[in-house]
């Protein structure tokens, strides 16, 4: 694909297809910027080249062809004007034209207020095309979409690139899992098997060591016909789950399943935790954490790892006594000198919890978008782009 920095923008209008989709609070006040500040490089090499500039992002789900105020990118365009320190002006009305000068920043209102966004209607693409001479998409996180501005807009704009966070993100992944340094380890965590099935399957192909973690380690632990007592787990994968074991172990490569655990009677933010072997998990048992040793020797197999993927929180970090586990993962990948990339939504907040996103090597903003890559799956957004240059 062609790259914004290789572009000559100079008076030229600009079209940016960004990811502003971030958290917000009950009061609409922005509550994680990581996206919007991820932005910024793509944003400034086009006011610094004198470029006429348009942004376009979703934010929510909003009912199709329904404005809402409650998903206006008001709050994004105001942060938006803090970290630029320049006025970004937020304009409704935009799909059939929009004045826009050269050093001048627009943001389009949400995207998906527009009837065809969805479901990329070509007209509605096309619309949005004719307003730029050069489109970029530097949308990571919104990649594994193809809607009227993600997709269709790169089809039909004069010239169709990358902005640099959606090239950084693809190198900096790509690298990761088409040219790892061995060893190779994922962790791949989180309450179901079912929702990470082919990210499971996709990475035992790959990686020398999958350690699982949450509910997915307990289907694992089922699966082998060790206790796991009333903890979540989904016992109509355990043969799926098996699968997995025993092709890994068939070609040299490892799941470690714990050998103790942290486990708790009730999911609750008071529940007393009870360090055990997995040998001794009780019926009323339920497993929220990986134990002391078990954190160990994962984190000896961290040290060692030249590349590590990280999705998922191995425990219920939220409540601290059941955080330990994670809290160790963590740190081991923070010290380890492998290339590290981690990304979703829960693997990010754990993250900022243990303070660790500088010794991260390369931290995802995509939630959806990371999964898809890593299950392999062409992102739409990219193939598009991909297309536009050959
Ligand atoms: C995300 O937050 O994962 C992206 O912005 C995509 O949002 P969506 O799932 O509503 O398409």
């Amino acid at each position: 694909f062609l790259r914004l920095t290789d572009q000559n923008v100079s008076n030229k209008r600009v079209l940016i297809r960004v990811d502003f989709n971030v958290p917000v609070d009950a009061n609409g006040n922005i509550t994680e910027d990581t996206r919007i500040r991820a932005s910024l490089p793509g944003i400034e090499y086009c006011l610094n080249n004198n470029a006429a500039l348009l942004l376009t992002s979703h934010f929510g789900r909003p009912t199709e062809g329904e404005y809402d105020e409650r998903l206006s990118l008001a709050p994004v365009a105001a942060r938006l004007g803090e970290l630029l320190g320049r006025p970004v002006r937020l304009v409704k009305d935009w799909v059939n034209g929009v004045d826009v000068k050269a050093g001048e920043v627009l943001l389009l209102e949400n995207c998906r207020f527009n009837k065809g966004e969805k479901k990329n209607n070509p007209e509605l693409a096309q619309k949005i095309a004719a307003l730029c001479d050069v489109y970029v998409n530097d949308a990571f996180g919104t990649a594994h979409r193809a809607e009227a501005t993600t997709h269709g807009a790169a089809q039909y704009a004069p010239v169709a690139c990358a902005g640099p966070l959606l090239a950084a993100e693809l190198d900096a992944l790509g690298a990761a899992l088409s040219a790892p340094k061995r060893p190779m380890v994922a962790i791949v965590a989180g309450s179901k098997v079912s929702t990470k099935l082919t990210i499971l399957n996709s990475l035992a192909d790959k990686v020398d060591q999958l350690i699982v973690g949450g509910g997915i380690a307990n289907t694992f632990m089922a699966a082998l016909g060790l206790p796991i007592g009333k903890s979540l787990a989904e016992h109509d994968l355990v043969g799926e789950a098996k699968t997995i074991i025993d092709n890994m172990k068939a070609r040299g490569a490892a799941v470690p399943i714990p050998s103790d655990v942290v486990v708790g009677k009730e999911f609750s933010p008071t529940a007393y935790a009870t360090s055990k072997k997995v040998a001794d998990v009780a019926a009323d048992d339920m497993i929220f954490d990986i134990g002391p040793n078990t954190a160990e020797e994962l984190a000896a197999i961290l040290d060692k790892a030249g590349t590590i993927v990280w999705n998922g929180p191995v425990g219920v970090f939220e409540f601290d006594q059941f955080g330990k586990g994670t809290e160790l993962l963590a740190m081991a990948i923070a010290n380890s000198k492998a290339f590290s990339i981690a990304g979703g939504g829960d693997t990010l907040a754990a993250i900022s919890k243990y303070n660790i996103g500088d010794q991260v090597s390369y931290i995802s903003t995509g939630g959806g978008a990371f999964l898809e890559f890593l299950e392999g799956k062409t992102l739409p957004a990219v193939e598009i782009l991909q297309q536009r240059a050959a």
